[in-house]
Parts: C-alpha cells; structure tokens; sequence
C-alpha cells in the first residue's frame, strides 16, 4: 500500500498494514488506540454481520477497520460509514445504500460495514470488493455481490479508494463527536430512500413508514406497524 497521505483530523491517527490477519476488526478490539487505522490484503476469518462469514481474498479488495474510543463511539458510527463509502465511491459510480447499510452498484453488494464493540473498544470494519472477477466470489454470492470493477467496467485503485473513505469518514466522526447525531442519521435515512417502498423482511411484507431515531425500519403490515432493528429486507416487485 503506497502513503496515503492523509490530512485528517481523527481517522487514520495510525495505519497499519498486513498481509494477512484473522480479522482487521479482531485486531482493532484487541490493540486499537483511537482513529487507528487497520489494513489486512487477505483475512483468515473476516467476519460479517449476523455471524457469517466475509470472503476477503488477498489482492482483490479492501478489507480494513478503524478503531475508535469513548463509551459513545459506535452511536451513529454505521451511518456515518455507509454515507462516507458513498461519498468516497461517487468519483466513479452511483452507490445505494441498502439498508440497513450495504452499499450496492447496480443492484448488487459492493461494500458491507460491521460495527462491534468490546471492553470499551469500538472497531468498524469495512470491505469493499474492488478487483473481483464473478468467478473470484464462492458460487453463492455470485447473484448477488459484485466488485467495484465489474459493476462499473473500470478500473479502481485500492490506495485512492481507501483514501477517499477514510477522508469521508474523518468528517463523519468529527460530525457524530460534535454532537450532530441527528444529522448524520437523517441524511443516511434520506439516502436509504424507503419511505413508501414496499418490502419484505423475512416473513413480513409491508410498507416503509419511515426509519426511527435508532436508524430502526417502522414497517406497515397487516399487524401493525413493526420495528425492525437489522435484517435482510428485499423491495417487493410490481405493486
Ligand atoms: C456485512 O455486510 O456482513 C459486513 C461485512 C464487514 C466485513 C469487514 S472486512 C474488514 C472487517 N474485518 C472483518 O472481519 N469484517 C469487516
């Protein structure tokens, strides 16, 4: 990984980089000091939301995690993330944001975040697939995630992507520790664009009244207006 010269204020205080590590965000947990930055080319046990596993092959993505400290540092710290990837991404493509914060290309997963906390430590993981071809993913992901390059057709560099994320996530950080959580939730609730979409969340299919003050979905159902706190939601076509 070149220098990546950043001028920030927080994220990126450190920057490790290796080779290879269980997990960037394991490693963050354990030795992470405040806006460390931790940059693995391949992990043996990079993990994702609700246990599962994250393919992070050596030279084809971006597998990292920034460590932060202080007993509020994970209030918001998903949106800001989900916002600053999109932001970093937009010089070359137009990335949704899929709640509750997967950012996809044209329908398709590129980046997914993970924010865990232990013994006072914050760590957020991101990895963004960059290089891949379809045939690098494992035959299961295949339909559903894609890579920088192939969603778009062009070539990304690693060192600029991760340049322009953490730059964008310098000043979400500093947004979120100047108190402007409000902000930063309303614009990631505006970006995830679902309010009035119908969809469907495991068994329950209904209409998006809007996301609450936790970044929770309210969604309309037969029974009433449900609140779901994390899930896989997927639109539900033709109505
Ligand atoms: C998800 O969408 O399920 C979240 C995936 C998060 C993956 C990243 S890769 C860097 C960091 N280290 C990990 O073990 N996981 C996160």
């Amino acid at each position: 990984m070149p220098p990546l010269n950043l001028d920030t204020a927080i994220v990126g205080s450190h920057l490790l980089t290796f080779d290879e590590l269980d997990s960037t965000n394991t490693f963050a947990l354990r030795h992470g000091t405040d806006g460390m930055v931790i940059v693995a080319d391949s992990q043996t046990a990079g993990r994702g939301r609700y246990g599962r596993a994250w393919h992070s092959a050596p030279g084809l993505g971006l597998w990292f995690s920034v460590a932060l400290e202080g007993h509020d540092a994970a209030e918001g710290l998903a949106f800001g993330a989900a916002l600053a990837v999109r932001e970093a991404l937009r010089t070359g493509c137009h990335p949704e944001i899929k709640w509750p914060n997967d950012l996809l290309v044209h329908g398709k997963k590129v980046c997914g975040i993970l924010v865990e906390r232990r013994h006072g430590r914050t760590a957020l993981g991101i990895g963004i697939n960059v290089h891949h071809r379809p045939e690098d993913f494992p035959e299961p992901l295949r339909e559903k995630a894609a890579s920088l390059e192939t969603a778009t057709g062009t070539a990304w560099n690693r060192a600029e992507v991760l340049r322009a994320v953490l730059t964008h996530l310098d000043r979400q950080v500093m947004l979120l520790r100047s108190g402007k959580y409000e902000a930063v939730r309303r614009a990631w609730a505006d970006a995830c664009n679902l309010t009035g979409r119908r969809v469907r969340c495991g068994g329950l299919v209904g209409t998006v009244a809007g996301v609450d003050g936790r970044g929770a979905l309210l969604l309309d159902t037969y029974r009433g207006v449900q609140r779901l706190v994390s899930g896989e939601i997927a639109l539900v076509e033709g109505v």
